[in-house]
């Protein structure tokens, strides 16, 4: 992956095409928050992720998890966290009718882009969206339609 160029996991040539921002974080090991991307990432990603979800994760991923297809059609509570724009959390709510969903994030632009979705395609009732860090994610007392009791977006 780092070492052999003829590798087809060979990655290093992304850092060549990243922006000095992306560079210098990774040279100082100070890191770089996602909300700190363009707007574009978010979207991108989604895009770009969406597909292979939308392939795998039910027909494929899901089953592979011992016993957790069984829980989600008989009715569990999931948590996505870092769900990003919701693309993985809505296709788990639209094919697991009687499971609800939520989906956390820090990030509230992808939060508000996962809510629109949520909304346009009639899946509030088992699917809410809320802005959390993984380490604030409430994890008991959810309930939906009463609204998620989150800790601040940095906090
Ligand atoms: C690569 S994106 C993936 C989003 C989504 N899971 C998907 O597959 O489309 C990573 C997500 O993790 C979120 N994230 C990163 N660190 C986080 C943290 N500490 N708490 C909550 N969310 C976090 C980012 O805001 C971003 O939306």
């Amino acid at each position: 992956m780092l070492a052999n160029e003829d590798s087809p996991a060979y990655i290093p040539g992304a850092f060549h095409a990243a922006v000095p921002r992306i560079a210098e974080s990774f040279r100082s090991g100070a890191g770089m928050g996602w909300h700190e991307h363009d707007d574009a990432v978010f979207h991108g990603c989604e895009k770009f992720f969406r597909p292979s979800y939308a392939a795998n994760l039910i027909s494929s991923w899901i089953p592979s998890l011992q016993g957790v297809q069984a829980k989600l059609e008989a009715g569990a509570k999931v948590a996505d966290v870092g769900c990003g724009k919701g693309a993985s959390t809505v296709l788990m709510a639209k094919a697991f009718p009687k499971s609800q969903f939520f989906g956390f994030d820090y990030h509230d632009k992808s939060i508000e882009g996962a809510r629109a979705t949520s909304t346009k395609e009639g899946l509030e009732v088992r699917l809410n969206f809320g802005v959390a860090k993984a380490k604030g994610f409430p994890g008991q007392g959810l309930r939906l339609g009463y609204g998620l009791r989150l800790s601040p977006r940095h906090g």
